[in-house]
């Protein structure tokens, strides 16, 4: 919990706030990148962040924000959009990454059947190489997973090991129910962000509203998935309160216990150095 003295130093918002994903390196957020970063979000209450670099080729970006920045951490793997550009080089390159400290997980990996850009079984292969690197390397990870819950929880089942020991999220969780059930009991939490907000949601309030709290995480997946009443316009995380305030009415709890609670999460299952998380204190 936060000491009563820091939180008279705090602005408009007395609670701290972890987002598990984020891609500040987009280009849409060039123009305004600095100002977000170094004034912007620590005023906002924004006091962790998990960049994710989810394309290889461009991760230099992520790792500079990364690197420059004490209270961003993040992760990195090889997106499913992306898989068909992914071999035995860009796995050695993965694994040099994530000897960097603030790598906290591999990241974002997965199956995306909805738009399919690399081939299916190019998809499988290679999301089922980076669980095998997340378990040599005893790390979590960040998964993608779009219209591909059957494949995806087969092959999380083949993991089921090393989930249950090193953890990870469902990134952008868009499942049942019963599939959000069935990864908390493989040891992973479930990611909500914008989504939670729109007006077509009624899967993920029902997932929302069952789900333990200890097993939430929250998430922008900044530039997009902006949550309501800013749809439209660029995400940051400075719109997290909307979807902690709509997931403090769904669960009938107080926002400050979402807001919290996920924090806590956030820094529990991607293993945020007690330092760090010392420091938000
Ligand atoms: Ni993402």
């Amino acid at each position: 919990m936060s000491s009563a003295g820091y939180m008279s130093l705090r602005g408009w918002n007395d609670m701290r706030y972890f987002d598990t994903h984020a891609h500040l390196a987009d280009a849409r957020f060039d123009d305004d990148r600095d100002e977000l970063i170094s004034s912007v979000l620590p005023a906002s209450g924004v006091e962790l962040i998990c960049e994710v670099a989810c394309d290889l080729a461009t991760a230099d970006k992520s790792l500079k924000i990364i690197r420059e920045n004490d209270y961003i951490f993040g992760a990195a793997g090889m997106h499913p959009h992306y898989a068909d550009r992914m071999d035995n080089a860009g796995m050695e390159l993965l694994r040099g990454l994530m000897a960097n400290e603030k790598l906290l997980a591999i990241g974002e990996i997965g199956l995306d059947y909805h738009y399919d850009f690399s081939p299916r079984e190019v998809q499988r292969r290679w999301f089922g190489e980076q669980l095998f690197l997340a378990e040599e390397l005893s790390l979590p990870v960040i998964l993608h997973i779009r219209e591909a819950m059957g494949d995806c929880m087969d092959i999380l089942r083949a993991h089921k090991a090393s989930l249950l020991k090193n953890g990870g999220i469902m990134h952008c969780f868009s499942g049942s129910y019963e599939s959000a059930k069935e990864c908390i009991e493989l040891g992973l939490a479930i990611g909500i962000g914008g989504s939670l907000t729109f007006k077509n949601a009624r899967k993920l309030i029902e997932v929302a509203e069952k789900v333990p709290l200890s097993s939430v995480v929250l998430e922008t997946d900044c530039p997009y998935m902006t949550p309501v009443p800013h749809r439209g316009e660029r995400n940051d995380p400075t719109f997290l309160p909307f979807v902690a305030a709509k997931l403090a009415e769904i669960k009938v709890l107080p926002v400050e216990e979402i807001v919290e609670t996920t924090f806590a999460n956030g820094c529990r299952v991607l293993r945020v150095p007690s330092t760090a998380a010392a420091l938000a204190e």
